[in-house]
């Protein structure tokens, strides 16, 4: 039999998106198996994956990525050809409020996989080492903040983290670059920039601001609203991750944008400006008479941009969303996925937006 991928995170918003492009190709083009591993934390919703639940390539494994001895159980029972790490903690206001999960999952977690990963990877014939990858999915962050007229992150730049999010994340990085230079262990690092898309929680700033506009409750922006953001479409992530574990060499980094940046509080307007057209009934329009200008999140990068040239250059991916095509069917899907939305909005979610905005004071009227 063909042997398996493992996601750890594969029930998250990117993570989803993975799985369900991996299975959406034609019946033809069988897909290999694939097991995706997450303890379905807050972050984690199995219902993003009920299209593919019945798959018969499909396998999903309830575990926590830091319990080694269950991760070294799934390496050997499934015996997989690549693993890609999404499994994380991810939102940077939970990791100021929280930073201890954070170094729980993000870089213990990855220790114990890259250990395990290591150990089973020891075992296999040379052939089968070196088609082995283990593909750790990171983020821009690690770079720290740009300065308006400052060229765009490249594979080089050095790392500068700010957030405890951020921090962990980083450190992440460094033990997989380690255990390839110490160990050869076939770890590729990707650095991508603020995606956006269906599955996205709304705690994060696209969906918080979409499913807000629909409730017609305030729409948080953080102090001055210009911080600026690299937009990538989740689908275009999805095919870089894969152009990415296959044909993408061991021990070297990729940088994956979208080529979009802008401000916050742009954002914020491109999607008043398509829920005015799409939702003009909704009793709320326009919809930027909702904006609330919000007390700063604490150390708040002011840029982050993505310089993708290497990937583009040396394995041929370029997005193919633009931002406003990829915003236009991202606020569609929560349009037509209001199921979703309250199931989301009904969990753990709401005492967590209870608590993190009890705190912060509104500092300017809405405009
Ligand atoms: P997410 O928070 O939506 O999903 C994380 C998933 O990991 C959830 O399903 C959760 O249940 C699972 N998980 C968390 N801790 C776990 C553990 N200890 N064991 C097993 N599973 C666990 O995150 P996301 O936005 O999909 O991000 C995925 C990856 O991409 C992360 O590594 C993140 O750092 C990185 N990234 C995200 C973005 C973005 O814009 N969302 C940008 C750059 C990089
Ligand atoms: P976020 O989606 O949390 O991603 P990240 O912090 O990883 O970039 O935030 C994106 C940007 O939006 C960031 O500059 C913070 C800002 N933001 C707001 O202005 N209001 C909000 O309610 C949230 C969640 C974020």
């Amino acid at each position: 039999m063909e042997s398996c991928v493992f996601v750890t995170g594969g029930a998250g918003f990117i993570g989803s998106n993975f799985v369900l492009d991996w299975f959406a190709g034609s019946p033809s083009d069988a897909p290999s198996p694939l097991v995706n591993i997450d303890c379905l934390t807050y972050a984690g919703n199995p219902r993003n994956l009920e299209r593919v639940a019945d798959h018969p390539q499909y396998t999903f494994v309830r575990a926590n990525i830091c319990d080694h001895e269950r991760m070294e159980e799934l390496f050997r029972e499934h015996r997989p050809r690549a693993i890609l790490h999404f499994a994380a903690e991810s939102h940077v206001d939970r990791s100021i409020l929280g930073p201890e999960a954070f170094v729980e999952t993000n870089v213990r977690g990855t220790f114990v996989l890259l250990e395990t990963a290591r150990a089973y990877w020891n075992e296999l014939s040379a052939a089968e080492r070196g088609r082995f990858r283990f593909l750790h999915v990171s983020t821009d962050e690690v770079y720290g903040s740009l300065g308006a007229d400052d060229p765009a992150f490249c594979e080089a730049t050095p790392y500068a983290p700010n957030s405890p999010y951020s921090a962990t994340k980083a450190a992440s990085d460094h033990l997989a670059r380690a255990y390839f230079h110490t160990y050869g262990l076939p770890t590729i690092i990707t650095n991508c920039s603020n995606n956006y898309g269906p599955y996205h929680f709304p705690e994060k700033l696209i969906p918080l601001i979409i499913t807000h506009a629909l409730e017609g409750k305030p729409l948080p922006v953080y102090g001055d609203g210009l911080n600026v953001r690299d937009w990538l479409y989740v689908g275009d992530h999805c095919a870089a991750l894969r152009r990415v574990l296959q044909r993408g060499q061991p021990g070297e980094t990729y940088n994956i944008g979208g080529r979009n940046e802008r401000s916050n509080i742009q954002v914020v307007e491109a999607i008043c400006e398509i829920l005015d057209e799409l939702r003009p009934d909704s009793g709320h329009c326009p919809h930027r008479q909702l904006i609330q200008y919000v007390k700063d999140r604490p150390g708040h990068d002011r840029r982050y941009a993505i310089d993708a040239a290497k990937l583009e250059r040396e394995l041929g991916w370029r997005p193919s969303e633009t931002f406003s095509t990829g915003l236009r069917k991202t606020v569609q899907w929560y349009l037509d996925n209001s199921a979703w939305v309250e199931e989301v909005l009904t969990g753990a979610y709401r005492d967590w937006i209870d608590r993190n905005y009890r705190h912060r004071n509104v500092e300017a009227g809405s405009r």
